[in-house]
C-alpha cells in the first residue's frame, strides 16, 4: 500500500511557526513520527510540502496513478479553495484531511473546510498524530477493515 502525505502551504515552517499552537516539531520530525508508524502498517509513504495552490493541485492530480490513498495537510487552503476540493473531489482514491491544531477551537474562519466534504474524513487536534491517526484509518479503509 502506497501512501502520499502531503503538507500545504507554511508548513515548512514548523517548529519555529507559532510552537505555541502547532508544537517544536519541525516538518522532518513530523515526517519521521508518521514514516515510523508507517513502518510498522507495512505502508510505503511518500512525503511531499507545497506552498503553492497550483503544485497541490498538480500532487493530487498524479496521485491517483501513483498511490492507493492520499493523507493532506490543506493548511489555510482547506477554509477558502474550491480548487483544491474539486482536485480531491476528482481522485479515485481516498483522501484523508488533517490539521495538526484544533481548528474548531481557534479563529471563526478556520472553522469552516471547503475541502474536508471531499475527504473520507478529518482528523486534527493531535499534533503529528493528526497524520498517524489519519494513515491508521487510511489503511484500515484500503484493506477494507472499515466502511467507507
Ligand atoms: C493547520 C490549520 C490551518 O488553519 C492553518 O492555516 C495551517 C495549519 C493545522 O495543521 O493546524 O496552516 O492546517
Amino acid at each position: 500500500m502506497r501512501v502520499l502525505v502531503l503538507h500545504g502551504p507554511n508548513l515548512n515552517l514548523l517548529g519555529t511557526r507559532q510552537p505555541e499552537i502547532y508544537g517544536n516539531r519541525t516538518l522532518a520530525d513530523v515526517n519521521d513520527v508518521v514514516a515510523a508508524a508507517a513502518a510498522d502498517l507495512g505502508v510505503d509513504v511518500t512525503f511531499a510540502q507545497h506552498n503553492g495552490e497550483g503544485e497541490i493541485l498538480d500532487a493530487l492530480h498524479a496521485a491517483s496513478s501513483q498511490y492507493d490513498g492520499v493523507v493532506i495537510n490543506p493548511g489555510a487552503y482547506a477554509h477558502y479553495s474550491y480548487a483544491i476540493a474539486d482536485a480531491l473531489a476528482a481522485m479515485e482514491i481516498p483522501a484523508i484531511e488533517v490539521h495538526l491544531s484544533n481548528v474548531a477551537a481557534r479563529e471563526e474562519f478556520r472553522r469552516t473546510s471547503v475541502t474536508s466534504a471531499a475527504c473520507t474524513g478529518t482528523i486534527g487536534g493531535f499534533g503529528a498524530t493528526s497524520y498517524v491517526l489519519a494513515l491508521h484509518a487510511l489503511t484500515a479503509l484500503c484493506r477494507r477493515e472499515t466502511q467507507r
